[in-house]
């Protein structure tokens, strides 16, 4: 019988790294590093235990890559920017390399939507002196509020008003990201992902609503990318070619979920094409609904218009659970890796059920994994379970 799924358990090369398959575990913060940014044991474990359910590929929770410029988004998130943390993270690579899977650290800049409480009396920085709406983190069930104690509404959490970077200071910034992504190297990852997506620095210089910038850094969709050209550029001089360099972005952001890029598809095509000369080995597409472009005169999912566009690998995530959707999203163009986000939090065995072709009982997300992770170690890192020793690829 013919396998299932044969495009999405092939292997595929990104940059001069070889993948065993073409799943991904999408970036997923869970705030469970010590307080000082170092990774845990739990992180260990959790990251293991995913690797061993067959991923061609992890992608690390978003972890900040500098102690400057007010680069920590969360508490309890995990940093790359001292010994201490490389020593975390080495534990993290280490246990995830024995399980076959390759893993690359994303490096973020939380810039105008840092959690106030990580940025000491200083303001947020970004790409212009905007200030966030704010969001409301959380809108699950009565028993949610119930176990963490809220009386009436979900809390809506605000952020002060951001000051704008000077040029000068972007050069330092992305040499921060460059120094991270040094340490992650030495930390044993097969390279890293800067997070250009989800309403972080990155994004806020390539979404026009949050950069109203006049100089060489604002003002186009050639120069909204710039400042993300230049943090690869200087990550590649770096860590040198062979290590794999990942670009995220989205439209939406942590604090815009419906978010659309002005312009439409004639947006996502110039980011494309201003990233083809770039240092990056691939694009990741970020999104809950990766065939959702939100532009109904062009129904082209998004991810396919940056593939074509820049000409890179496409790595695109956004609601695909089934094996069927991900072969599917292969298949047509529109990606060739996909990434999985909540289905990796249930499921960390995805890939080999999938594969199996064994039917199985999907379970739906559930947001309480967002909020406090050690309530959910039962369910969220089952190192109880038997090793079901999977036939390798
Ligand atoms: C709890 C949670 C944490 C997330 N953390 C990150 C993150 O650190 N970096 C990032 O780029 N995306 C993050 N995302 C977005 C996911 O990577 C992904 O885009 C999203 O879950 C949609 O994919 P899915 O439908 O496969 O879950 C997070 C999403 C969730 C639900």
């Amino acid at each position: 019988m013919a396998e299932a799924f044969p495009t999405l358990f092939s292997p595929v090369t990104l940059g001069r790294v070889t993948l065993r398959n073409r799943i991904a575990m999408a970036p997923l913060t869970r705030q469970m590093a010590e307080a000082d940014g170092t990774p845990t044991d739990e992180m260990v474990a959790y990251y293991a235990r995913r690797a061993r359910g067959g991923l061609g590929l992890i992608v690390t929770e978003g972890t900040y890559e500098q102690d400057a410029f007010q680069s920590r988004a969360y508490l309890s998130q995990p940093g790359i920017a001292n010994a201490a943390h490389v020593a975390g993270w080495k534990k993290v690579c280490d246990a995830v390399h024995e399980h076959g899977a390759k893993i690359v650290i994303q490096l973020m800049h939380g810039g105008r939507v840092c959690d106030p409480r990580t940025l000491g009396n200083e303001p947020p920085v970004s790409a212009s002196a905007t200030q966030s709406g704010g969001w409301t983190l959380y809108t699950d069930n009565d028993y949610e509020k119930t176990i963490r104690n809220i009386d009436g509404d979900w809390p809506k959490v605000t952020f002060g008003k951001a000051r704008e970077l000077s040029v000068a200071e972007l050069h330092a910034v992305a040499d921060g990201f460059a120094a991270g992504a040094k340490r992650a190297v030495e930390a044993g990852a097969d390279g890293v992902e800067v997070h250009g997506a989800n309403g972080y620095l990155l994004w806020q210089f390539i979404t026009p609503k949050t950069n109203l910038r006049t100089d060489e850094f604002g003002g186009s969709p050639e120069n909204n990318v710039r400042f993300a050209k230049l943090v690869g550029e200087k990550i590649r001089a770096a860590i040198g070619p062979d290590k794999l360099l990942i670009l995220r972005l989205s439209q939406d952001g942590v604090d815009d979920f419906t978010g659309a890029w002005p312009g439409g598809t004639a947006y996502a095509e110039a980011i494309g094409a201003a990233l083809k000369d770039s240092a990056y080995d691939a694009l990741h597409w970020a999104s809950f609904n990766y065939l959702d472009n939100r532009f109904p005169a062009d129904p082209t999912p998004l991810p396919t218009v940056l593939k074509r566009a820049s000409g890179k690998p496409m790595i695109t995530n956004g609601g695909i659970a089934e094996g069927q959707q991900a072969e599917a999203a292969l298949t047509s163009g529109a990606a060739d890796m996909v990434a999985l986000g909540r289905p990796l939090f249930a499921h960390p065995d995805w890939p080999y059920i999938v594969r199996s072709g064994a039917e199985y009982p999907w379970l739906p997300f559930d947001r309480k994994y967002v909020i406090q992770p050690p309530l959910d170690f039962g369910h969220a890192y089952p190192m109880g379970l038997v090793d079901p020793k999977w036939p390798q690829p």
